[in-house]
């Protein structure tokens, strides 16, 4: 089944509680957490405290998203803090599949993120032990940017190879999806959406993941 993540990066963080339940109630699959570090890129979000408080207080799954440097140093914290899903991306791990083997270990489900400019060839190594891709349809850091057009071309391409071999392995895709963008996204193979503003930011989420859901 296709799932919406609202992102909650675009969230109101003064009402987070209120806002997390609003959007369970209205249908989201799974929680999207951005953790970034300043450093892989250019902005601070926040850490594995804010993972447990949300933890506590919803029952969807927690997919948490590392945009940090070192990586396998935050696992361990970020599952105790109740992820179900964590990401890594491709351009800051040498050891991807030793990363990617530390989650799946603890039970999780394993996510490799590629960058926009990061090519789909690059997986061919490790897309067996991926539980998911994400596409990167924005440079990663912030919330609110326009989805760039050719990452329908990498999920195409995507989906072709996990098909073709018979992986099991989902598509996520994440920045610039919104009402306007998801039927053309979801046609191309995605099976997990990220969204940000366009459901935090809009006056009705619930109206906004309804529509989302008809159209995937
Ligand atoms: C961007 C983050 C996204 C962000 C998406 O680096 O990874 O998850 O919250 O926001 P929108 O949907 O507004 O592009
Ligand atoms: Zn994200």
């Amino acid at each position: 089944m296709k799932k919406i993540c609202p992102s909650i990066l675009s969230a109101d963080f003064s009402d987070l509680k209120k806002q997390i339940l609003e959007v369970e109630k209205a249908g989201a699959d799974i929680i999207h957490c951005d953790i970034m570090d300043g450093n892989f890129v250019p902005n601070i979000s926040f850490g594995a405290k804010v993972i447990a408080d949300v933890n506590n207080i919803t029952d969807l799954p927690l997919d948490v998203h590392l945009m940090i440097n070192s990586p396998e140093r935050f696992i361990d914290e970020f599952y105790e803090a109740g992820a179900d899903y964590i990401s890594v991306h491709y351009e800051n791990n040498l050891h991807l599949n030793r990363v990617i083997n530390q989650i799946k270990y603890l039970g999780l489900k394993a996510g490799v993120v590629l960058n926009p400019s990061t090519p789909v060839f690059m997986l061919d190594d490790i897309i067996e032990s991926a539980d998911y891709v994400l596409i990167m349809s924005v440079n990663p850091g912030f919330g609110g940017q326009k989805f760039i057009p050719n990452s329908l071309d990498k999920i195409r391409k995507l989906k072709e190879k996990i098909f073709k071999n018979n992986y099991k392995c989902d598509i996520e895709v994440d920045g610039g999806v919104g009402l306007g963008n998801i039927k053309e996204i979801s046609e191309a193979g995605a099976d997990m959406f990220v969204c940000g503003s366009s459901i935090f930011g809009a006056e009705n989420k619930a109206e906004v993941i309804k529509r989302m859901k008809s159209l995937i």
